[in-house]
């Protein structure tokens, strides 16, 4: 895998080089070649990359990869890609799909946003996930916010007719501005039954970061939207 560039000014990340272990660093040397997909600004094809035609969950920034490898475990006829900057949650990732022998997920090392619009093809995902992006409390730092109209067409425009957007968050004022930001999206229509937030859906395995919401107190607001 090679270290990435990211063009775009502002992200809603920051590139810090981290602390990889020794056997993260294996991981990411020996397994990339099996779950990694190079960054490129061409088209994938999704089919070829897994092999078959199944339905396909993506997971945007996903960590140290909980929840995708256990969706991964828990759902064989489905397909996981998984889009993270930081590359220990990557090697962390690849070592629990070697560990459970997951052949149905892959990793994508690179900024998400330039993922979606230039990597994966309008209308070929049937679920995307974004759980917990990092909320950028301070106002001067909103911009660096995942959730904003564009990211959202980007999102939608990807989504297979029907297909999901599901979010979540454990900060109260992101998640009212994910709400409206997703409310006011023509391609997209809320599934709560008060146009607000759904339940959280039992299969989600708790992520790091939103255990340590649930240590600080935090309420976990979940979204769920469906392409129209
Ligand atoms: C607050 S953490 C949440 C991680 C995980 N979803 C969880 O719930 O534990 C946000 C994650 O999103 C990743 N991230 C932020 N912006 C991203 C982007 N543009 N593309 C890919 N990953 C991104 C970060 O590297 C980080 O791992």
């Amino acid at each position: 895998m090679t270290e990435n560039e990211y063009p775009r000014s502002i992200r809603s990340f920051v590139t810090r080089s981290g602390r990889i272990t020794d056997a993260q660093q294996r991981a990411l040397e020996q397994l990339w070649p099996k779950y990694g997909i190079e960054f490129q600004s061409a088209p994938l094809d999704l089919a070829a990359t897994f092999g078959r035609t199944a339905p396909r969950v993506a997971e945007i920034g996903f960590g140290n990869g909980e929840n995708l490898t256990a969706l991964a475990a828990a759902h064989g006829d489905r397909d996981f890609l998984g889009i993270e900057v930081h590359r220990s949650g990557v090697g962390r990732a690849m070592l629990a799909a070697e560990e459970q022998r997951l052949i149905n997920i892959r990793l994508v090392c690179h900024d998400a946003v330039e993922v979606l619009e230039h990597q994966i093809p309008l209308q070929s995902l049937d679920e995307v996930l974004l759980l917990f992006p990092d909320p950028w409390p301070k106002k001067r730092h909103h911009k660096r916010r995942l959730v904003q109209s564009p990211f959202v067409e980007l999102v939608a425009a990807r989504l297979t007719p029907s297909g999901l957007f599901r979010l979540a968050t454990d900060w109260q004022p992101y998640a009212e501005h994910m709400l409206e930001v997703l409310s006011a999206c023509p391609q997209l229509q809320n599934l709560s039954a008060d146009r607000t937030f759904v339940p959280r859906p039992e299969e989600r395995v708790p992520t790091r970061f939103e255990k340590r919401g649930e240590r600080l107190g935090h309420g976990v607001w979940d979204l769920c939207f469906r392409r129209v």
